[in-house]
Order: structure tokens, then C-alpha cells, then sequence
């Protein structure tokens, strides 16, 4: 089969807010862009964050009150120049995104409102409503577009062409009709979002298979934090769709089935905009101590009835939708059943402060950026704060896009590819696709998501860790023993997610070897066996790295500190 092999100088994976930015920069700056994306742009999860994105613009707050709060949030794991640099540059990307034709909701003054969010000393998260993520997402793809991006929509990416420590390309086939093919450029960047899927409940996206992930540990190249997976608090029950934290950030209050507001005994001074790791700690608690809601007990109630209509419709729209659809409850009239959902991953692809990716804590791989959920920069550390995430993602993807701009002028070389660097993934798709075992690929994703709920969930022991390493080696056998029914080329969703359903059971790997090498509690990271933080072990990051026979080793990366003193993290 001839593979069409197609040129830019910058080719991007993921068409969320951090591609999109990527790539906006470098189209805008002359170069020619292509983004790649299994999705529409505009279906991409940045278009699913609800609440806001952070900045301190208003007289009461301080970009060195925004950085403190990051590095408490992040218990004191974020890297504190990367922290600095997106919040001394948050209020300007607020500026550059309204510029661009966001519109955020506002104050009766005009000036942009802001809401209080968990972990704050300030209310600090602008928002578009309760859709401030599509109203972003909407806006920097239409620039892109304006300035020339290529965007190919429904293509998915198997592999990035990776030889003599360069990237130079990746290999992608287009869904409508299997038809491989090959984007060769001098500069590759990832944004393909996060891991939670690995979970059972979670808010993620159905897209959110963390392929980019494995496609860069298969490399032999390390995957840094994989262990520190938050759970946001207030995921519907039953489903895990976000309810934003917007509802307690507008006045939320939690309540346990005697209708104790409970966080009062957990963060006796912040309740329920205490830090996301900890509300989604004492949540979990009250369930596990028989104080849940409901015929199961597996729920909590948020109560926002004290709102009132008005403010709920204006507000907080989309969330009264949401209840309404999946729990059949309208929160003007009635608490809502909410419980811990797996929401965003903070380990991820490791780079430097311009994006570009580690090949190890000392070595960058050239031509190769991430940004974005996907890569572990890190500015969250062990713990994120609401609303920076899509401060990470716009600020860090126009930031990497400008790096990779001048980088390209400071000379990268173009190195051509040649048919022969898709062989390997042609051949391991038409390998799976003629698959005709005994198992199926739903049923091993949904044991690999419970088990990892069970297992490597809200809260972690040696036992339970030890018990799902083991359980993920079963899973791979399985895996081996699939059966693809679709044997065509047209839209192989079949096929698609036995490919993706393969990049789970890794870097679920990473979630679990990585878990048990961090012998402490930190952030999202909470170890029954291990209670309490211990800096003087384990203030550093995870770097692991997986063989071709999927054994997981770890090694450690420094943190940057020197801005912030290490202190215990209360609220
Ligand atoms: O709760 C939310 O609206 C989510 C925001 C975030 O994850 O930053």
C-alpha cells in the first residue's frame, strides 16, 4: 500500500485549547500548521471545563497570591518557575483571549466577573457562565482557522516517527476509510488531553484514552507523576459528569445522609472550597462510613436551593441541565446526588518550561513539544486547582506554540520520512484487526476501569496496589485473546478502540508502578499505609520508564523549589 506523505514545518495532535493555541502561534508567525485530531475540534474535552479559568485582576488579589495558592495546592510538588510563569502571565492571556473574541461573563461595572473557586484566597476563576471552556475552545479555533491552520479532523495518530533522539513526524490513519498516511515535520507537537479513563466513574470525555502517553513510553522514553490523579468532588452520582466547582464556589453546601454539613469537621475554615484532593477525601469517607445518601449510601447531596432560581439560571445553566437530564433532580428545588469522579491527570508526558519534551530529567528530545493535560510540566504538582486548568492549556499552548516558532527560526532541520517509517504501525494494525479470540475489548476495559476504581482510587494501599499490578498482568493476557468482529476500513471504531483500549492498559500500568514506588501521602496521592507527606524521601518527581516486555522502572526528577517555603498544607 503507497502512503501519502504530507509536510509542514509544525504538526500538532489534539485540537483542544492548547492545540489550538500551538497552533494559532505558529500559523500566525508564518509557518504552516497542521493539527490532527480523532474528534471535530470543537467536540475536543477543553470544550467541556465549565467553571473558569484563573487570573488575579481584581484589586484584592495579587499574581503572588494566585503562585502561593498553586504551590500549596500542588503540596509543594509543582515546579515553582513554571508556577511563576503562568501566573505572572494569567492576567494577559485573559487580555489576549478576550482580544480574540472570548466573551466573559461580567460585573454590573463591566469589569470581567470573577467566582471564588476551592483553594483560593480570592475569587479569582473568570468565566463565560458555566461554559467558559467551549466559549474559549470556540473562539481560538475560529482564529486558527483565520490564520491558515490545517485542521484534519477524524485522523487518528498511531505513532510519531522517533529516531537518533528526534522526532520528525507522526503516522495517522484517517477514519473514514483506514487510509495511512504520514505528516512529517520539523517540530511535533502533543496535546491530546488526559488520562482519567483509566477509572471507572470519571468526567472525562469518551475520547480521553491517554494514547499519547503510551505512544511515548513505548518509545522507551518516561512518563513523570503518573500517580497523582485528582477526583474532583462533585461528579453526578452514577455517571461522573462534572457538576462544575462553580456550585460551590456560588455557595454549595455538602450534606451526608443525617444532613450533616460534613466539611465543617475536614476544613473547618475553607468547607467546601477547601482544596479539590480534600473535599473528594471527605466525601469518600462519609460514603465509606455508612453516611451516604440514597439505597446504596454511595452518594452525597449538594444543596444549592438557598440560590434561588434566578441565580442558578443565570449562573449556572448548563449544571441545572445536566442534574435535571441525568438524575432526574432540579437543584432550584431540591439537593443534587453527587459523589468523586476522576477528573484530571497530573502526571503526564514530561517537559521543560517551553514545552519541550525530557527524554530523561537531564536530555530534551529535539522536534518533539507538549502541552496541555497530556504533558506534566508541572505546575500542578500532586494536588491541581480549580480553573487552572484551562489556564494551563491556553497559556502553555500559546507559550509552547511562541517557543516553537523560535526554535524553528534558531534552526531545526527537516528531516525527510520515508514510507518505511510506518511499517511497524501498519503491521500492528492489520496484526489486531485480523484478531479473532475469545475476548472482548468492552469487557477488559470495563474490569481494567473498576479494578483500577477499587484499587488505585481515592485512597491507595500497598495491598491494593500490589493486587492491581497484578490484576493489569491478567488483562494483558486477555488482551492478547481479543477478537475485532469489523474487519473493514470504514470507520473501524472496533478496531479503534482495541488500539486505545492498548494505551489504557499501559499507562494504567504507569498510574499503579508509580503509586507504589511514593511510600507517602501528597496531594491527590493518599496511601492508608503511608498517611502523611514526607518531604524528606519523596520531594521529588516520578520519572518512569516501561521495557518492550512492559516492566515499569522508576527513577526521580528534582522539584524546582526556592520561591515558596515548604510548610504543612491546612484549609
Ligand atoms: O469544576 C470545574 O468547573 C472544573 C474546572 C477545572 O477542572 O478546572
Amino acid at each position: 500500500m503507497s502512503i501519502s506523505i504530507y509536510k509542514y514545518d509544525v504538526v500538532i495532535v489534539g485540537a483542544g485549547l492548547a492545540g489550538c493555541a500551538a497552533a494559532r502561534e505558529a500559523a500566525h508567525a508564518g509557518l504552516s500548521a497542521c493539527v490532527l485530531t480523532k474528534l471535530h475540534p470543537l467536540r475536543s474535552h477543553s470544550g467541556a471545563a465549565q467553571g473558569g479559568i484563573n487570573a488575579a485582576l481584581s484589586e484584592e488579589d495579587s499574581i503572588e497570591l494566585h503562585e502561593f495558592d498553586t504551590v500549596k495546592g500542588s503540596d509543594y510538588l509543582g515546579d515553582q518557575d513554571c508556577i511563576r510563569l503562568m501566573c505572572q502571565k494569567a492576567p494577559e492571556t485573559i487580555r489576549w483571549a478576550e482580544k480574540m473574541g472570548a466573551v466573559f461573563s461580567r460585573k454590573e461595572d463591566g469589569s470581567i466577573a470573577q467566582r471564588p473557586f476551592g483553594g483560593q484566597s480570592s475569587p479569582r476563576a473568570c468565566y463565560a457562565k458555566d461554559r467558559t471552556g467551549l466559549t474559549l475552545l470556540q473562539t481560538i479555533y475560529e482564529q486558527a482557522h483565520r490564520d491558515g491552520v490545517d485542521f484534519k479532523d477524524e485522523y487518528y495518530v498511531a505513532d510519531i516517527i522517533y529516531k537518533d533522539g528526534k522526532v520528525t513526524g507522526v503516522v495517522a490513519f484517517n477514519l473514514v476509510d483506514s487510509q495511512p498516511m504520514i505528516f512529517n515535520a520539523r517540530a511535533v507537537m502533543f496535546a491530546t488531553g488526559g488520562y482519567g479513563r483509566a477509572f471507572k466513574i470519571n468526567s472525562n470525555a469518551h475520547a480521553n484514552t491517554g494514547d499519547a502517553l503510551s505512544i511515548v513510553a513505548r518509545k522507551g522514553l518516561p512518563l513523570e507523576d503518573m500517580e497523582f490523579v485528582q477526583f474532583h468532588p462533585t461528579g453526578i452520582a452514577g455517571s461522573g459528569v462534572l457538576i462544575s466547582e462553580a456550585a460551590r464556589g456560588e455557595g454549595g453546601k455538602l450534606l451526608n445522609s443525617k444532613g450533616e454539613r460534613f466539611m465543617e469537621k475536614y476544613a473547618p475554615n475553607k468547607l467546601e472550597l477547601a482544596s479539590r484532593d480534600v473535599v473528594s477525601r471527605a466525601i469518600t469517607q462519609e460514603i465509606l462510613e455508612g453516611r451516604g445518601c440514597g439505597e446504596n449510601k454511595d452518594h452525597v447531596l449538594i444543596d444549592l436551593t438557598h440560590l434561588g432560581a434566578d441565580l442558578i439560571n443565570t449562573k449556572l445553566p448548563e449544571l441545572r441541565d445536566l442534574a435535571i437530564t441525568f438524575l432526574g433532580q432540579d437543584m432550584i428545588k431540591e439537593p443534587i446526588s453527587i459523589a468523586a469522579t476522576a477528573h484530571y491527570s497530573m502526571g503526564g508526558i514530561p517537559v521543560n518550561i517551553n514545552g519541550h519534551v525530557r527524554k530523561n530529567s537531564q536530555e530534551l528530545v529535539e522536534g518533539f513539544y507538549a502541552a496541555g493535560e497530556c504533558s506534566c510540566v508541572s505546575v500542578h504538582g500532586a494536588n491541581r486547582l480549580g480553573a487552572n486548568s484551562v489556564l494551563e492549556a491556553l497559556f502553555f499552548g500559546r507559550h509552547v506554540g511562541d517557543n516553537i516558532v523560535k526554535d524553528l527560526k534558531e534552526g531545526i532541520e527537516f528531516i525527510d520520512a520515508t514510507e518505511e517509517d510506518a511499517n511497524a504501525t501498519l503491521e500492528e494494525m492489520e496484526r489486531l484487526r485480523s484478531l479473532n479470540g475469545t475476548q472482548r475489548v468492552p469487557d477488559i476495559r470495563n474490569d481494567l476501569q473498576q479494578s483500577m476504581t477499587d484499587n488505585a482510587g481515592v485512597f491507595r494501599t500497598e495491598e491494593s496496589l500490589i493486587k492491581q499490578r497484578e490484576i493489569i498482568k491478567e488483562l494483558r493476557k486477555r488482551f492478547e485473546d481479543i477478537r475485532i468482529d469489523d474487519k473493514s476500513k470504514v470507520y473501524n471504531t472496533d478496531l479503534q478502540e482495541a488500539i486505545e483500549l492498548g494505551h489504557m492498559l499501559d499507562f494504567s500500568a504507569f498510574i499503579v508502578e508509580s503509586a507504589i514506588d511514593r511510600k507517602e501521602s501528597r496531594g491527590a496521592h493518599f496511601r492508608d499505609d503511608y498517611p502523611t507527606r514526607d518531604d524528606e524521601n519523596y520531594l521529588k518527581h516520578t520519572m518512569a520508564y516501561m521495557d518492550d516486555k512492559h516492566n515499569i522502572s522508576i527513577d526521580h526528577m528534582d522539584v524546582v523549589l526556592g520561591y515558596h517555603e515548604l510548610a504543612e498544607r491546612t484549609y
